[in-house]
C-alpha cells in the first residue's frame, strides 16, 4: 500500500504504479461497504475540487460531485462558456489562478489532438493535482471502476482471465477512443489477457498500442488484435464491447460517421455471448446505444453488471480523491 499519493496528477494509469493503483481499489472497496452501511467521512473536510466540463456528462459530473460531498468536501462545476476560457484565457493562466482557490482540478475535454494536451498544460502549472475526467487520450476513472467490478466478480487474482474489448457500430455520433485506449494499457497489468477487436479504419493511436505490448509483455500475458469482433468474445470472462470513432484515420465528422455505417453488424448480441465463458460478463461505460451497440436481450440480460459498473464510479473517485487531495 502507497500512502504517500497527495499531490498526484491523474491523467492516465500509465503514471501510477501497480502498487499506487492498488492502493486505490484498497480504499474504495472499504469506502464502497461504509457507504453500505451509511457511513459518510469528513476526509475532505474544507477542500473544494473545481471540475470544468467542455463535454456532457451524467456519470461522471454526478459521481464526482457526490463523491467530494460525501467525503466531506465542496466541488464547482465550470461549463467553459461561463469562465474567462470562453475569452480566449489559455490553460497555463486558468491552472495558475484556480490552484491558488482550490485542492484540485478536474477536466473533461475530448476533442481530438486538443484535450490531451490542454490537460498536460494545466499539469505543468498547476500547484494542485489535475484529474483527467476524460480526454482524447485516456478515460482513466472509467478503467478504475472497471477494473473495482472485474475484482469484485473474479477475486483479487485476475491473472489468467481473457478480456475482449471490441469496437461496436453506433452510428449517432463520433465518440472518442479514450476508454479502449485505457483499457488495453492497464488491463494487462493486472494479468488480465486481452483481445482487440476493430474494423481496420478504427485502430487506437499507435503509441498507446504499443505502450499496451509493452505493459503486456512486461506483465507476461497475452496483447492480440484482430478484425473479428467474434475473436474478442471467444472463451472471454469479460467483454466490453463499445463504439468509438475512426478518429486515428480520419477527423472528418460526415466520413467518420459514414465509415461506422459500413459496419452495421458489429453488435454485442446473444449469438456472441454463447461465445463466451458461462460465467462471463458483460461490460459497458454507458451511455451505450441500445439496439445498435449492444441488444437488449445482452445489457438487461443475465451476464450484464452495467449499473454495478456504474455505480462503481462513485467509490474508485472516493478513494482516488481522498488520496491525492
Ligand atoms: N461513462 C461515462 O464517462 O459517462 P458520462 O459520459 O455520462 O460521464
Amino acid at each position: 500500500m502507497e500512502t504517500k499519493l497527495k499531490g498526484k496528477h491523474f491523467i492516465t494509469t500509465q503514471d501510477w504504479s501497480v502498487q499506487e493503483l492498488q492502493t486505490i481499489f484498497q480504499l474504495a472497496k472499504q469506502l464502497k461497504v461504509e457507504y453500505a452501511t451509511g457511513k459518510f467521512h469528513k476526509i475532505l473536510d474544507g477542500k473544494s475540487l473545481g471540475m470544468i466540463f467542455f463535454d456532457p456528462s451524467t456519470r461522471t459530473r454526478t459521481s464526482f460531485e457526490a463523491a467530494m460531498t460525501q467525503l466531506g468536501g465542496h466541488s464547482i462545476f465550470f461549463a467553459p462558456n461561463t469562465m474567462q476560457i470562453s475569452h480566449g484565457e489559455g490553460a497555463k493562466d486558468t491552472a495558475k489562478v484556480l490552484s491558488g482557490y482550490l485542492q484540485g482540478i478536474a477536466v473533461r475535454f475530448c476533442k481530438y489532438g486538443e484535450g490531451n494536451r490542454y490537460l498536460e498544460e494545466l499539469r505543468a502549472n498547476s500547484r494542485v493535482p489535475i484529474v483527467n475526467m476524460q480526454c482524447d487520450v485516456y478515460h482513466p476513472a472509467q478503467i478504475l471502476a472497471d477494473y473495482l467490478t472485474i475484482m469484485e466478480q473474479f477475486g483479487e487474482n485476475t491473472r489468467g482471465l481473457k478480456l475482449g474489448v471490441s469496437w461496436t457500430s453506433a452510428p449517432n455520433y463520433i465518440r472518442p477512443i479514450s476508454v479502449p485506449q485505457s483499457l488495453i494499457l492497464m488491463m494487462p497489468r493486472f494479468g488480465i489477457d486481452v483481445t482487440l477487436a476493430h474494423p481496420p479504419e478504427f485502430k487506437l493511436m499507435p503509441h498507446i498500442v504499443e505502450q499496451a505490448k509493452k505493459n503486456a509483455e512486461e506483465a507476461g500475458v497475452k496483447f492480440e488484435i484482430s478484425d473479428k469482433m467474434e475473436d474478442a468474445f471467444e472463451d472471454a470472462d469479460i467483454v466490453i464491447p463499445k463504439s468509438w470513432g475512426p478518429l486515428v484515420y480520419t477527423q472528418d465528422e460526415q466520413e467518420g460517421l459514414k465509415l461506422i455505417e459500413k459496419y452495421p453488424g458489429w453488435v454485442a448480441d446473444e449469438k456472441r455471448m454463447a461465445l463466451t465463458k458461462p460465467h462471463s460478463i458483460y461490460m459497458h461505460p454507458l451511455p451505450a446505444d441500445r439496439g445498435k451497440e449492444v441488444t437488449p436481450e445482452v445489457i438487461d440480460g443475465p451476464h450484464s453488471v452495467v449499473y454495478r459498473e456504474a455505480e462503481n464510479r462513485l467509490h474508485v473517485q472516493k478513494a482516488l480523491l481522498s488520496l491525492i487531495l
